[in-house]
């Protein structure tokens, strides 16, 4: 039995579809049974902030898929640690025997947000027992549908880049990795940088939206330091802020400009494009909601 958390979100969804089109049997982890309805596979009731609540989830369990969504934390601290350690103790004592793990690309000690936080994570896994596998995607595509990080002034998309390109991934392609990975032998004790294949700058990214939405959806340079002051006058925690600022310091110096093959060697296709992304999210990405910063 394959278990996937973060089974409501964006990468797994589609991992749930995936599997089930495998034929693999599937349990999805959800916090709320309701909304786990919609995934049309069977569903366990489990939150990682309840560690208690992870021990009949695991039940029964072979192999894992582990991933949810970060918290913005107020203080620095990333709660997904100590989340995603529970999971993996209960997987552990469950015997578990393998964890697929998404974190993210640069995880590493002393990282800012989320790479530090993975780093964390992956060093935990990879001590714990269970043979694991990790995933560490570029910026997801999805980002211009949820707003997770792509930010509007003015109805323009933010580049706090300075015009560096990023090699953003369409969370399908992540989830057909994973569900390769949990449906086969192969890539244990690997670590897969996953990328789309191609890298874009925000003007190429403004002009595809443009195109798609039928109208000018322009861009503008924000300097780092711009972007974090922006961001604290709405209210967000000034750590933050600046964590922000400091990894859009790094991608401006290309650090999520390059491509790997590693989506055409885990599923034997291409990665999507960026234009067959926006093609085939087109109506949400009509609906979508960036943060607007100013
Ligand atoms: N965004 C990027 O560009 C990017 C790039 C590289 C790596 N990553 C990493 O990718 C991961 C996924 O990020 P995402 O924001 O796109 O999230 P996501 O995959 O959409 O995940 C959200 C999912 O996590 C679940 N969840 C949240 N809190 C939970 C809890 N306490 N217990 C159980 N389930 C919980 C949510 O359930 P509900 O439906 O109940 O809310 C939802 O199913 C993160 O670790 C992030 O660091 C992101």
């Amino acid at each position: 039995m394959i278990l996937v958390t973060g089974a409501t979100g964006s990468i797994g969804t589609p991992l749930v579809r995936a599997l089930l089109s495998r034929g693999a049997p599937v349990k999805a982890m959800v916090r709320d049974q309701e909304k786990g309805r919609a995934l049309g596979c069977a569903t366990v009731v489990g939150d990682f902030d309840d560690p208690a609540s992870l021990v009949p989830a695991m039940e029964g369990v072979d192999r894992l898929f582990l991933n949810a969504g970060g918290a913005q934390p107020a203080d620095g601290a990333q709660p997904m640690i100590r989340q995603q350690k529970a999971a993996i103790d209960a997987a552990r004592a469950a015997g578990v025997s393998r964890v697929v793990k998404v974190s993210v690309w640069h995880a590493r000690r002393g990282g800012r947000l989320a790479e530090g936080a993975h780093w964390e994570i992956e060093e935990y896994l990879k001590a714990s027992g269970p043979a694991w596998t990790m995933l560490q995607p570029s910026g997801f595509m999805q980002n211009f549908l949820t707003g997770a990080g792509a930010f509007t002034v003015g109805g323009r998309l933010v580049d706090a880049y300075g015009g560096a390109p990023v090699s953003y991934v369409d969370c399908d392609d992540i989830a057909a990795c994973a569900a390769a990975l949990l449906t086969g032998p192969h890539g244990l004790g690997e670590t897969y940088v996953l990328t789309g294949p191609q890298a874009l700058t925000y003007a190429e990214i403004a002009r595809e939206i443009s195109a798609v939405l039928g109208r000018t959806v322009g861009q503008v340079q924000l300097p780092p330091d711009e972007l974090a002051a922006a961001l604290r006058e709405k209210g967000v925690p000034a750590r933050f802020a600046d964590d922000v600022a400091e990894l859009s310091r790094q991608v401006a110096t290309g650090s999520l400009a390059a491509t790997t093959t590693a989506v055409r060697d885990l599923t034997g296709r291409s990665p999507r494009t960026f234009g067959e992304f926006l093609a085939a999210n087109a109506e949400a990405l009509r609906s979508s909601l960036f943060s607007t910063v100013s």
